[in-house]
């Protein structure tokens, strides 16, 4: 026997050895609130979905296919309110981050890994250190293959200004990331979209075959859009829902007989799953001019299935079921899942980082060739600076334009990579493959190597350019490293800051107003544009400007640049650095530049915690959420 096809490998593939994962809602209503209506999206549905079947949701677009599965896996967002009971084996438990796969409607990849890398690192991240990495990659080149991709598995996924996976392709690279690891339940949302006829078949047959494979049953609930005859046969159970009711729930193969006792029989020859959706859709209820014969609209006919689904026998089982299955308890489901160690998680997520930052030319490289630019005409606008009266202004105003550009541009250049990071972050860690602190971890160690250059080339061009501290070549490189590494943490800072921003608001343009709204504030009271003793007290000086980043990183560049040099101001009058520092620029002299640069790190470190905090508070009160609303 192959070893991939060996049931003893499932061990340490993914979700831990047990009993076959049974889900049954009873009652399930749904609904969402804009804060003055609440309009339900699901209507009391009741169903179960067991091992070794294939459940399909099926019905319009917008009938609630996709509602049913966030609700089922528990990842309905926080405006959406669920009542009723979701069992898991007969208990109420929460069932995200681990237990399951769900591959969701819309793609979250790596825009610049191909497919082969994509699920080589997911293979890494998902399968358990005692697996070798031959094994591991064996397992991916054979869910690629399963899948149609050998033809594209040195394509890149792309993205936004680059072409490359198709839409259809993506899917299936999104479908292997999931059933890599063979989960006992697996979600998944629209499988088929983007495929044509004989790749939907080939895809659902071997999401099909996982329902018993390697002598273990699973669970599997897909969503689905307009299954081909052969596809339909596929199903195991058919739930049909119309706007949020069902219209159907039962054996697949019964829906015929169902809609041909409500006078909707299925002509001869035409696929079954065309003939229901047309039946029960209404949106377009005034192009299709004929009706279903004796003139009933869509409406009449979807109010003559739903009430006669719910006075049905079917209806009737289904209920007996739900209760047979909840009464049995088959014992809580465990979990743990089994996937690499922590350390394993963090190397390879940054070795997939680096490798990601380094193939995108729009994030690190680009940002690269702006500051290059940027200090290039600093140095020829601010070119040998000198000792003179005028130069003191001149400092301060090229020290902390160079602050504020860097801040908006790391912004501007950097969010939407890291948004498309967080997005695949969201994915992975809800479907298990790894916590919030082995991402935050490879977040922060794969950009560093890249933040250095971005700040060291454009920091040493600029610095020799306008010919700042000229003390440098008395004190060593002193001043230079101190330049640089305020730049560095500048960039770090507001790396720090897009992730606590892109991860309340995954939205671009949300984000990108807030993150450039802090900084914004807080390069506005960072002491230049309003002398320290002069920023208004209330809010603006207490506590904002203590908190601005660009303070610290401002007073550090003053001391840097001003400590120990003489400025000659007039015939034979001479002031000292640390005089304009008192004097000039209100500079707090009771602290060496090192400790200004010490907070800078601190406030690096308060914000990835603050991240952290955050993303782990999520989970953490989600199920607190879902018992107060589960309440009102
Ligand atoms: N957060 C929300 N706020 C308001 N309405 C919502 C929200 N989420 C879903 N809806 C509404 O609920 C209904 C069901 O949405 P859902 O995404 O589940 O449909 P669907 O069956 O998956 O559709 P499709 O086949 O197009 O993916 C839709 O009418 C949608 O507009
Ligand atoms: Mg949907």
């Amino acid at each position: 026997m192959s070893k991939l096809l060996d049931p003893s490998t499932e061990s340490h593939i993914g979700i831990t050895e047990g009993e076959g994962i049974t889900m049954t809602w009873e009652n399930l209503w749904v609904t969402v609130s804009d804060g003055k209506k609440t309009k339900p999206i699901l209507e009391g549905l009741t169903g179960y979905a067991q091992p070794g079947r294939l459940l399909a949701i099926m019905g319009p677009s917008g009938c609630g296919k996709s509602t049913l599965l966030d609700a089922l896996s528990g990842r309905l967002s926080p405006n959406i309110k669920h009542k009723g009971k979701i069992l898991i084996n007969g208990h109420k438990q929460e069932l995200a981050y681990g237990i399951s796969g769900y591959v969701t409607q819309d793609d979250a990849l790596l825009s610049t890994l191909t497919a082969q890398e994509t699920l080589y690192y997911s293979a890494q991240l998902q399968f358990s250190d005692s697996m070798p990495i031959s094994e591991k990659k064996e397992r991916a080149d054979v869910t690629l293959r399963e899948m149609g991709l050998q033809n594209a598995i040195n394509t890149r996924v792309g993205g936004w200004g680059s072409k490359g996976l198709s839409g259809g392709q993506k899917r299936r690279l999104s479908i292997c990331i999931e059933i890599l690891t063979h989960p006992r339940l697996l979600f998944l949302d629209e499988p088929t979209s983007g495929l044509d006829s004989a790749a939907s078949y080939y895809v659902m047959r071997r999401i099909a075959n996982l329902v018993q494979k390697d002598g273990i049953q699973r669970t599997i609930v897909a969503s689905i859009h307009q299954p081909s005859s052969e596809i339909f046969e596929l199903f195991h159970h058919l739930c049909l829902l119309s706007s949020g009711k069902t219209v159907y729930f039962g054996p697949a193969f019964d829906a015929n007989q169902f809609f041909a006792s409500n006078g909707f029989p299925c002509p001869t020859l035409h696929n079954p799953s065309d003939h229901y959706l047309r039946i029960i859709n209404k949106d377009f209820e005034q192009d299709a001019e004929e009706g279903f014969g004796s003139g009933i609209t869509a409406e009449e006919a979807i109010n003559i299935l739903v009430k006669s689904y719910s006075l049905s026998q079917i209806k009737n089982k289904v209920n007996t079921e739900v209760a047979n299955i909840n009464q049995s308890d088959s014992g809580a489901v465990e979990k743990k899942r089994v996937h690499a160690a922590f350390l394993t998680q963090c190397l390879v997520l940054i070795r997939r980082s680096a490798l990601n930052y380094f193939r995108d030319l729009s994030n690190y490289w680009l940002r690269l060739a702006v500051f290059i630019a940027i200090a290039l005409s600093l140095g020829s606008i601010y070119y040998d600076i000198g000792f003179g009266a005028g130069s003191i202004q001149a400092r301060g105003s090229l020290l902390t334009f160079f602050i504020s550009l860097l801040s908006f541009m790391t912004l501007v250049g950097g969010f939407a990579p890291m948004l498309e990071e967080i997005k695949v972050f969201e994915r992975e860690r809800l479907n298990g493959h790894y916590g919030v602190t082995a991402f935050l971890t490879g977040n922060t160690f794969s950009a560093v190597p890249y933040m250095l250059i971005v700040t060291m080339v454009p920091g040493v061009i600029s610095y020799y350019l306008c010919g700042l501290h000229k003390g440098l070549f008395h004190n060593g490189a002193e001043h230079l490293i101190y330049f640089v590494s305020v730049l560095f943490a500048i960039v770090m800072w507001v790396e720090s800051l897009m992730l606590v921003v892109g991860s309340v608001s995954p939205n671009y343009v949300i984000g990108m107003f807030i993150a450039g709204g802090v900084q914004g504030i807080m390069i506005l009271v960072c002491g230049f544009y309003r002398l320290p003793n002069d920023i208004p007290k209330p809010l603006w000086k207490y506590p904002l400007y203590y908190l601005s980043f660009q303070k610290y990183a401002l007073q550090g560049y003053f001391k840097n640049e001003f400590e120990g040099l003489t400025f000659v101001i007039g015939h034979n009058m001479n002031i000292s650095g640390r005089e304009i520092l008192r004097e000039t620029w209100h500079v707090e002299m009771g602290h060496s530049k090192w400790l200004d640069l010490g907070i800078l790190f601190v406030m690096i470190v308060v914000y990835r915690m603050l991240f952290l905090a955050i993303t782990k508070s999520k989970e953490k009160l989600k199920p607190v959420f879902a018992a107060i609303t589960a309440r009102c």
